[in-house]
């Protein structure tokens, strides 16, 4: 009934004997960096605010092998991904940089490989991944993060610091993807540790891990399987709405604003980027409270912020759907649930529910009786960041 998530062991090898039939020989590194959920904190990051999310288990790994022949030589076994499958692009030099093409999943290993602060001479590798491609669950920062720790394993040069490094790789996003993104996705699937969820203040990109280890209850993740076109302009208008009423409300950005100085320049604003802007101001407050509930237990007050912030998202920075909505109506509607909110971007991929253990199974048929798509359901635990894997 849940979608059951693949050891990574498991991946290693199916990529490592796709690398020994696509290349021939062995490969020598094996590397793997997690998706992630966003528990709350949604559309803050790139606002200077706070979010808390946690890595996944499941997670992009690469398989391969230092070569000298100047050349990038990938293949994707992630059957989503737009075709061809495999590539092939010079390594970096700076007289032919690289630059953004079809296919678009090479993108994110072209962007990290251009930006890589030391020297790549060439290599071949195998990517294979159990983070569902579109979910919101990040699996561009995954695979980012782990071309990064990859080429880390390959070349030996290693980031100054993981806040660096998760840097580099949101650079890469941008340059490569043209996604205006915030910090967040890169950073947890950079530092996440098994068994916490990471609070990140990104303003000063400080974090603080908050154990998430009580058995009596878990967060399920519902994949609603759909993905509007809408996520693809909306992000940087949202960005941008946001960067004008700060500035508007005279502030470096919105995470130094209050809703009071929000209504005493509501004349000054559009009514879209006044909502645009209630929901950011809120949310980041809601965060930093809801953690500290969330801290001392009251799984009750968390999960009302939980939904809080899903019709914050719905009603004033409207990047719900009407799937998302319904998947939270019904996770809502079932006993033991605490909170239910959409996680990530928005438009479509997954919500988010915090539940008692013993109404998982419930949560979970209520859910497939009453939605009207069809949903794919995963119970996690928060997994570790991305690592160098033996082979
Ligand atoms: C996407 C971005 C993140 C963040 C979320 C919304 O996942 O990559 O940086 O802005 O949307 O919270």
């Amino acid at each position: 009934m849940t979608t059951k998530i693949p050891e990574v062991s498991s991946l290693v090898q199916e990529a490592a004997a796709a690398f020994t039939s696509q290349y021939g020989g062995q490969p020598s590194v094996a590397v793997a960096a997690p998706g992630r959920v966003n528990i709350i904190g949604e559309h803050t990051d790139y606002n200077d605010g706070f979010v808390f999310p946690m890595a996944l288990p499941m997670v992009t790994v690469i398989v391969g092998r230092k070569t000298e022949s100047g050349l990038c030589r990938v293949k994707t076994l992630t059957d989503k991904a737009d075709k061809p499958f495999e590539v092939e692009f010079p390594a970096p030099s700076s007289s032919k940089p690289l630059q953004p093409s079809k296919p678009s999943w090479a993108n994110y290993i072209k962007g990290v490989v251009t930006c890589f602060p030391g020297v790549v001479s060439g290599f071949d590798a195998v990517v294979t991944s159990s983070v569902p491609l579109g979910g919101g669950l990040s699996s561009s920062a995954a695979l980012e993060v782990a071309t990064y720790t990859f080429l880390e394993a390959l070349t030996g040069t290693k980031a100054k610091s993981l806040k660096d490094k998760a840097l580099v790789c949101q650079k890469a996003e941008h340059d490569f993807a043209s996604v205006p993104c915030g910090i967040m996705d890169q950073f947890i699937s950079t530092m996440g540790k098994k068994g916490n969820a990471l609070l990140i203040d990104c303003r000063s990109l400080e974090s603080n891990l908050v154990p998430l280890s009580d058995p009596n209850v878990t967060f399920v993740i519902i994949n609603s399987n759909v993905r509007h076109t809408l996520s693809g302009t909306e992000y940087p208008t949202r960005r941008r709405q946001c960067h004008d009423a700060a500035h508007t409300l005279g502030k470096t950005s919105l995470r130094d604003a209050t809703l009071q100085d929000l209504e005493k320049h509501k004349g000054s604003l559009s009514e879209e980027v006044y909502h645009r802007a209630r929901h950011a101001i809120s949310e980041i407050q809601r965060t930093e409270e809801a953690v500290e509930v969330l801290k001392k237990g009251d799984y009750t007050a968390f999960g009302k912020m939980m939904t809080d912030s899903h019709n914050s998202l719905r009603d004033d920075y409207e990047v719900s759907c009407p799937e998302l909505d319904q998947l939270v109506t019904i996770a809502t509607e079932c006993p033991g649930v605490y909170g239910s909110r959409m996680t990530g971007g928005g438009f479509g991929g997954c919500t988010v529910t915090l539940v008692k253990r013993e109404n998982v199974d419930d949560l979970i048929h209520h859910t497939q009786e009453c939605y009207t798509g069809k949903a794919t359901f995963y119970v996690c635990q928060p997994a570790e960041g991305a690592q160098v894997l033996s082979l």
